[in-house]
């Protein structure tokens, strides 16, 4: 093969939702980069693998990624430009190297950034982007709500969003997802109530979707106030109108 980055999405969670092709995939390349905030974090994406990285005929070497999370933009943008040159002297001196994300690696995934600095600092490096199913279809399809028909409009919105943004955002949808902090989100229910979502609203949160400890909610706007919501990085929560906005034909 030719040196090559590839962006593999590993799906939401569940180990069967990974692609055939993102597992042959895993299966030849030189290099599994995994993305970590810290040296001694476990990764999910990894966990996810394991079992097909077993089937290799030869072991993959593993390459450790540090993304912390931190608002420090330069710190932050000095991480992706290291981890960039890395990924491309690998591809340059002929290595295949698959990045490997939760989920879909277009979709609010570290993976994006690394993609965008490769653009910039390396546009000679080859990059091929495998999708994967996403946290949003497969929280949709557990908690057995439809994300959107006919003309409804959906809103994608990270839960630490500004609150007045959030207001300003929602009023036209129809569906709302709010992903990352799910926990947050009963801090987002006055909001929704005040821009005429009605108590009867449907809504669901859905944990660890596929994982072990999954766990899914779902009922009405009036009954998230009773629920008790823990603090996990893996949660989202849906959120479906009654009827659709007033202003709207
Ligand atoms: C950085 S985003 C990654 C999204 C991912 N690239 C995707 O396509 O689904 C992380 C957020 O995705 C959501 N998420 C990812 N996996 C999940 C799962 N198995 N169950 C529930 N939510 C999940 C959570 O809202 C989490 O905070």
């Amino acid at each position: 093969m030719v040196g090559k980055f590839i962006g593999v999405g590993v799906g939401p969670g569940d180990p069967e939702l990974i692609t055939i092709k993102a597992a042959k995939t895993l299966k030849i390349v030189d290099i599994i980069a995994v993305p970590k905030t810290h040296a001694d974090a476990p990764s999910m994406a990894l966990n996810l693998v394991k079992y097909i990285l077993k089937e290799r005929l030869k072991p993959a070497e593993i390459l450790e990624l540090i993304f912390p999370m931190s608002k420090d933009e330069v710190e932050v943008k000095k991480l992706w430009a290291e981890n960039a040159l890395l990924i491309a002297e690998k591809v340059e001196s002929g290595k295949t190297v698959a990045f490997i994300t939760v989920g879909d690696p277009m979709f609010y995934s570290t993976f994006i950034y690394l993609f965008q600095t490769l653009r910039e600092k390396h546009p000679k490096v080859k990059v091929e982007i495998i999708p994967g199913v996403t946290s949003l279809t497969a929280c949709a399809a557990k908690a057995q709500i439809p994300i959107a028909e006919k003309e409804e409009v959906l809103v994608v919105i990270p839960s630490d969003l500004d609150l007045k943004l959030i207001e300003e955002t929602v009023g036209h949808a129809d569906t709302l997802v709010f992903m990352k902090c799910a926990h947050r989100f009963k801090a987002i229910i006055p909001i929704l109530q005040k821009i005429g979502y009605s108590e009867n609203a449907t809504v669901a949160v859905v944990r660890r979707c596929g994982m072990p400890g999954e766990a899914v909610a779902v009922g009405r706007l009036a009954d998230v106030q009773r629920w008790v919501l823990p603090e996990d990085y893996f949660s989202m929560a849906i959120v479906k109108r009654e009827k659709a906005p007033i202003n709207r034909g």
